[in-house]
């Protein structure tokens, strides 16, 4: 019986080694390695796996042992002479834990260092989390809310957040930092693959946080900068109304005004040119440009009744060309322009 308890233990605690056995790829703990630091990470992991693992059938076996043999006995039977003494036992618990503690602690803050210290070369990303999107600024200063990158350079991650704590995780590449209003963080990887990842927020920030989810590109050698020079030239080489319905999707209004009539966290774009509406302070306004334009850069200077001022600015966000093509964007919604 105890022999198959035992057998039972260890099938379950070889279980993840004999299903990752091959190395690469995915493995039963964790996603595939796409990053240099993602082995290390991962040497980590399996050195305290196995070192938790050796205690816990050493305790599950020793407690099990002395269960069978210090059970109660028939009445009148002495009990076997207890030992309360051991000088050569207690060195060794001592020593061996002390030794194991410093060199997890070791190897964690090896690591640690390598994930927190940026290579001096690494190409530079602004990266901005908002309640429920990401957006990410290169340094020609497109903005897209996919991340792209090239493969095999290494990246720093300049990141902030126009709202609430969110928290930035590409779980192939083994980061996970936390982006914060009023504050930048850093973060850097080097993607080994080129392909594409999750990336999810991790802190709790609101309603839609499990919504707040996109992808990194790891571009192909060579390929990275052709497709940012060609992407870049969007504004030129869309009509105003596509061009503007790209900020609309890329820039995180979409979280907040629908385009269907639905009523959001802001009032829905459908429809809403040239309408009169009804502010919270009385006043009357009608939608026109310099009303989409002071909303867009002071959100708070005029708030639709029903609705809270919750929207951030857009000051020093968008530029001007963009607010143009917004608002030919939303002429187009409510059936105007073209
Ligand atoms: Cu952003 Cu959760």
């Amino acid at each position: 019986m105890v022999q198959r308890v035992f057998a039972w233990v260890l099938a379950a605690l070889l279980l993840p080694v004999v299903a990752t056995a091959d190395g690469s790829g995915p493995t039963f703990w964790m996603p595939d390695q796409a990053s240099t630091i993602s082995t290390g990470i991962d040497r980590v992991f399996y050195i305290i796996y196995w070192i938790s693992a050796a205690f816990f059938v050493g305790i599950v076996v020793a407690m099990v042992m002395f269960a069978l043999a210090y059970r109660r006995k028939r009445a009148g039977q002495p009990a076997k002479s207890q030992t309360d003494h051991n000088m050569a036992i207690e060195a060794i618990w001592t020593i061996v834990p002390l030794g194991l503690a410093i060199y997890i602690f070791y190897i964690g803050f090896a690591g640690f260092m390598d994930f927190r210290t940026v290579p001096a070369n690494a190409y530079e990303v602004n990266v901005e989390g908002q309640q429920w999107n990401w957006s990410f600024t290169y340094p020609n200063g497109y903005v897209t809310n996919e991340l792209h990158v090239p493969v095999d350079r290494p990246i720093r991650l300049t990141m902030t957040s126009v709202d609430v704590l969110h928290s930035f995780f590409v779980p192939e590449f083994r980061i996970k930092y936390d982006v914060l209003p009023g504050k930048y963080t850093t973060a850097w990887f080097h993607a080994t693959k080129s392909g594409e990842y999750n990336v999810f927020c991790t802190e709790y920030c609101g309603t839609s946080h499990s919504q707040m989810r996109t992808k990194v590109v790891v571009h192909d050698p060579g390929m990275f900068q052709p497709w940012l020079d060609a992407a870049s030239n969007w504004i030129d080489t869309m009509s105003p109304v596509e061009a503007g319905q790209r900020v609309y999707q890329v820039r995180g209004c979409t979280q907040c005004h629908s385009i269907d009539g639905s009523s959001g966290i802001g009032p829905s774009f459908k429809g809403i040119w040239g309408r009169t509406e009804q502010m919270k302070s009385g006043e009357q306004v009608v939608v026109d440009e310099n009303y989409v334009r002071e909303s867009v850069l002071e959100p708070q200077a005029k708030i639709v009744a029903g609705y809270d001022g919750v929207m951030p600015t857009y000051q020093g966000r968008l530029k001007e060309d963009e607010i143009r093509v917004l608002i030919a964007y939303l002429k187009s919604l409510s059936g105007e322009g073209s």
